[in-house]
Order: structure tokens, then sequence, then C-alpha cells
């Protein structure tokens, strides 16, 4: 039996920690042969596929990336990509692949499989967004690196009596801002699910001077959309499912604060530290876990499932109904999280 691993759309903590388990079971308790598809959807395409033996996995659990690299390739954009994909699957003679993704990865995962491909998706993202699993690895790797630069901002806003304003990841939803605001004791949080009045945030933070604290911290998502203006990109340019690339709205909230309250105020985008370097501990065991039942879905011949995490199990659900639609944030934690704004 020949399992083929791809890894596609943007890295995420984790990614090492699943191929290794992967790898791990398939070679050590199943007898598999195991092999690594480079650069997500575009190595299937090209035919760059490269075994993995247990040397290969040794010593990648706690590194961020992914040693197969990744790419944002769509195959159904380009005529015949698809051709080859199903060629390079009867060439290198794989029995099943293993895609791990995002909504975009799973989504190409679901159409393959409905042409035939027998796959297993795993989920992965640092913005928690898709739907059927409680959570994605990365993603608390990610809200630990907002809570560290929280904490880090907090005493050089107090010190200098300054509004901090912190663009997070997160295109449409704000579960990074949510929780990471919430670890880091943010003062607002602004996500994409809720559009935001700048004069409010405005008055927000001038009642909270009012009421003697002299430092504000608002943390925003990259997607978070004042009312009068809608998103805000970096450039209209789109990728290959449509995504334009977001960023801006950090220091245009930042910019507009300053003038209409007259308080000196300094924006910091966290951008991709959210995504790099080493796993928390809470990822590399979900992670491995997903790894786990992502290969004994193989052993059981059961294809176009998604692993994941339901409660404290993890579970399989259809990837048609996995991408069906973003999850986005829930708003009873969110109310949590206003107790505690202004
Ligand atoms: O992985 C998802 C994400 O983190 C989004 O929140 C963000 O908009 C996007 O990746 C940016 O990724 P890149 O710079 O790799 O295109």
């Amino acid at each position: 039996m020949r399992v083929a691993i791809l890894t596609g759309g943007g890295d995420c903590p984790g990614l090492n920690a699943v191929i290794r388990a992967i790898v791990r079971k398939g070679i050590m308790n199943y007898g598999y042969e195991c092999y690594g598809i480079k650069n997500g959807w575009l190595g299937l395409i090209e035919g760059k596929i490269t075994p993995l033996d247990l040397n290969s996995i040794s010593g990648i659990l706690p590194r961020g990336g992914t040693i197969l690299g990744t790419s944002r390739t769509n195959p159904f954009k380009k005529e015949g990509d698809v051709e080859k994909i199903f060629a390079n699957i009867a060439k290198f003679e794989i029995d099943a692949l293993i895609a791990i993704g995002g909504e975009d990865t799973l989504g190409v995962a679901l159409k393959l499989a409905q042409k035939g491909l027998k796959v297993v998706g795993v989920p992965k993202t640092i913005d928690n967004d898709l739907s059927c699993t409680d959570y994605t690895f990365g993603f608390d790797t990610a809200v630990s690196i907002v809570c560290e630069a929280l904490d880090r901002l907090h005493t050089t806003a107090e010190a200098h009596h300054r509004v901090m304003v912190v663009e997070v990841m997160g295109r449409h939803a704000g579960w990074i801002a949510v929780l990471g605001g919430l670890a880091g004791g943010a003062d607002l949080i602004l996500i994409p699910e809720v559009p935001f009045d700048l004069e409010e945030v405005c008055r927000e933070v001038q009642k909270r001077r009012e009421r003697g604290k002299d430092f504000s911290i608002i943390v925003v998502a990259e997607g978070a959309q004042p009312k009068e203006n809608g998103m805000i990109a970096q450039s209209e340019e789109k990728d290959a499912f449509g995504h334009i690339r977001l960023g801006g709205i950090g220091h245009y909230l930042g910019r507009e604060v300053e003038k209409r309250t007259g308080l000196e105020t300094r924006v910091t985008v966290l951008g991709h530290t959210q995504r790099g370097g080493s796993p928390t501990a809470y990822d590399r065991i979900l992670a491995t876990r997903f790894g786990i039942a992502a290969i004994d879905l193989v052993r059981e011949g059961q294809f176009g499932l998604m692993v994941s995490l339901q409660g404290n199990k993890v579970v399989p659900v259809p990837l048609e109904k996995a991408v069906a639609q973003l999850k986005t944030v829930d708003r009873e934690l969110y109310e949590i999280a206003r107790v505690f704004f202004g």
C-alpha cells in the first residue's frame, strides 16, 4: 500500500507533527510505503514526489513550517491540471492520499474525491475557521503568540500612555483576535463578523481614559470592517482561490483613532510571526492525533472524509460538510470578551 501526503495553503505550526504521525504509524504498524508530495497540489501536478522513511521524519515534531513545502495552487484553475494529477497518481502507484490543508486545499480534495481519488483530509489553519471541528492545530500557537505580544505591548503602552493597535490574522473569522485578545487583556477587539463604527471605537477609548486608565490596547483582525469602508486590502490582486491580500486595517485604525481622539497611537502588525516557529504542546498533540486518525481511516478504507476534533474525541466527518461554510466566531465567546471592553 502506498500512501502519499501533501500540505497545501498557508503553513501552520503542527504540519510536521501530522506528517510524522502518519509516516510513523503507516510504516511501523501497517507496513505501508509513504511518500511526500512537494508544495501542495503543485507537486502532484508536476510529479514531485519523494519517499518518506523513518529517518526523514526524525526530529521534525517541534519544527514549524512543513518539510514538504506548500503552495496555494488550485488544480481546477488551469485546464489539464486535474488530468495531470490523476496521471501522476497512476504513475507513482499511489493508493491513498492524505491532504493536510484549510478550506481551499480540502475543497480541492473534495472535488478530486468526487472524481474518484481516495483521499482523507486533515484540517489545518491558524485561523480556526474550518467547520465541523472544534479546533484546528496551529490556532493555539497563534493565540499564544498574540497573547505574549499583548503582554509586551501592555508595558510599553502603559509607560507612554498610548493607544496600541495590534493587527492580527483572521480573514473572515476573528477567532485569533477574540481568544488572543481575551487572553492578553485587550480593551477592544474588532472582528470581521461584526462591522465596527469608528466613532464608537474612539468613544470607548476616551471613556476608558475618563475612568482613569491612561492607555489602551485595541486588537483588530485583518478582515475587520469599518462600517463606512468595508474590508481594507493591501492589493486587489487575487490568488488562485480568489482571495485578495488583506492588511492595512491596523494602520487605518491607528491613524483614525489618533486623529479623532488626539491620543498618541502606535500600530503593531503581528503578521506572519503568528504562523512561524514551534507549535505549542497542545498543537503538537492535536496534530499528532489527527495524523494517527487519518492513517487509521486509510487502513479502514474510508475516504472522502476529514478528521476532526469534537469535544475530546477525534472523529471523521464528510469533507463535503467540512468545506460547505466557514466557522465564524462563537457569539457567546465574543460576549465574554466584550465584558472587558472599554
Ligand atoms: O492561513 C490563513 C491566513 O493566515 C490568513 O489569516 C491570512 O489572510 C493569510 O493566511 C495570509 O497568508 P499568505 O500571506 O501566505 O498569503
